[in-house]
């Protein structure tokens, strides 16, 4: 409890360093951190990717150094994303499921390169592979097919588990998605393969960035309101994971980050179950532009953020600084 003034005055604790340091709440470590990584076809390649600054698209040579330098920071895991060929693109995003596509090789490459000493997150969506970019099959009327799309994304999954993922993570907001997904996996033999459902999902201006990376946005049409949430909703959110974690996830994830940070609260405590955020491209781009512009400090600015990911009751975060605030955090 708290007593009155002057018996009470809580500038005594935050007075000196070791102090500030002993009454701390909450703390980040690089063990916090997933690594999203962006792969393109080529040897020897880094394409810098000019919405994300600071950010590159690597070859699967330099997705296997990101991956070891990720286990010399003590980052437990990465995210894969994959820079599509516009020729290997198509209506169906048939892409996905080739087991020799450029997902597949640089999962291996990473198992190689580090065996277990590293998590391999990998993304279940259409949008790198359709040449609509879309994360789902379209009707005439350009409607985003909710039942075929899960056929489509437990073969993606299947795909991505041979290859030797660890966690599937789906992002693309089918109903279902989540149940058929995890029989799958059962029945193909892969019973400890985790399921990270980007549960919560929103359909949000932040993914800009992004879509610039994987190589979807010019070609994306309309938007995906009909299948992410809308911004204005939390209730939604909280029935979003409680579907996702009774068909099977072993954690949720709440995307974009910061600006949900109240759904990120209202789910801990609810659930009580491993909850994970996604600080997305374009708040990363927002702290680069506001730091370039001289508004502020960006490492203060972006190890602020991840500490109130964990105030909020993350588990950890999906952030394009993991590798720099490791550095930082490691001194
Ligand atoms: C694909 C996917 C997106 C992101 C992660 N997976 C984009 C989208 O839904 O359009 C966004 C990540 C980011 O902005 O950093 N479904």
């Amino acid at each position: 409890m708290t007593g009155l003034f002057p018996d009470t005055r809580l500038r005594r604790t935050r007075a000196t360093g070791w102090s500030r340091a002993l009454h701390r709440e909450n703390v980040l470590t690089p063990a916090d951190l997933i690594w999203p990584l962006f792969v393109t076809e080529g040897n020897g390649v880094e394409e810098p990717i000019a919405s994300l600054p600071g950010v590159s698209r690597w070859s699967i040579d330099g997705i296997a150094d990101r991956a070891k330098e990720a286990v010399r920071l003590g980052i437990p895991c990465v995210a894969l994303f994959p820079n599509t060929q516009p020729d290997r693109r198509s209506d169906d995003g048939a892409e996905a499921l080739n087991p020799d596509n450029l997902m597949c090789r640089a999962i291996k490459a990473i198992r190689d390169a580090c065996g277990d000493d590293v998590g391999i997150l990998t993304d279940v969506a259409l949008d790198p592979y359709t040449a609509h970019g879309q994360d789902g099959l379209l009707d005439e009327a350009g409607y985003v097919v909710n039942d075929p799309t899960v056929e489509v994304l437990v073969g993606q999954a299947l795909n991505q588990a041979a290859a030797g993922a660890d966690i599937i993570a789906p992002s693309d907001m089918m109903d279902g998605r989540i149940g058929a997904i995890r029989g799958a996996l059962e029945s193909a033999g892969h019973a400890n393969i985790q399921i990270m459902a980007y549960a919560a999902k929103y359909a949000s201006a932040f993914y800009g960035p992004f879509r610039d990376a994987v190589g979807s946005g010019g070609l994306l049409k309309g938007d995906k309101k009909s299948y992410q949430m809308d911004p204005a909703n939390g209730e939604e959110a909280l029935r979003e994971i409680a579907l996702d974690l009774s068909e099977g996830a072993d954690s949720v994830m709440v995307k974009p980050g910061l600006p949900y940070l109240d759904i990120v609260r209202r789910v801990k405590e609810r659930f009580e179950v491993p909850t994970f955020a996604y600080q997305v491209s374009g708040e990363y781009a927002m702290i680069e532009a506001a730091a370039a512009a001289g508004a502020g400090d960006r490492d203060a600015l972006a190890l602020e953020t991840l500490i109130s990911f964990k105030r909020a009751g993350c588990t950890g975060v999906l952030t394009y600084y993991a590798a720099h605030a490791a550095r930082l955090l490691n001194g």
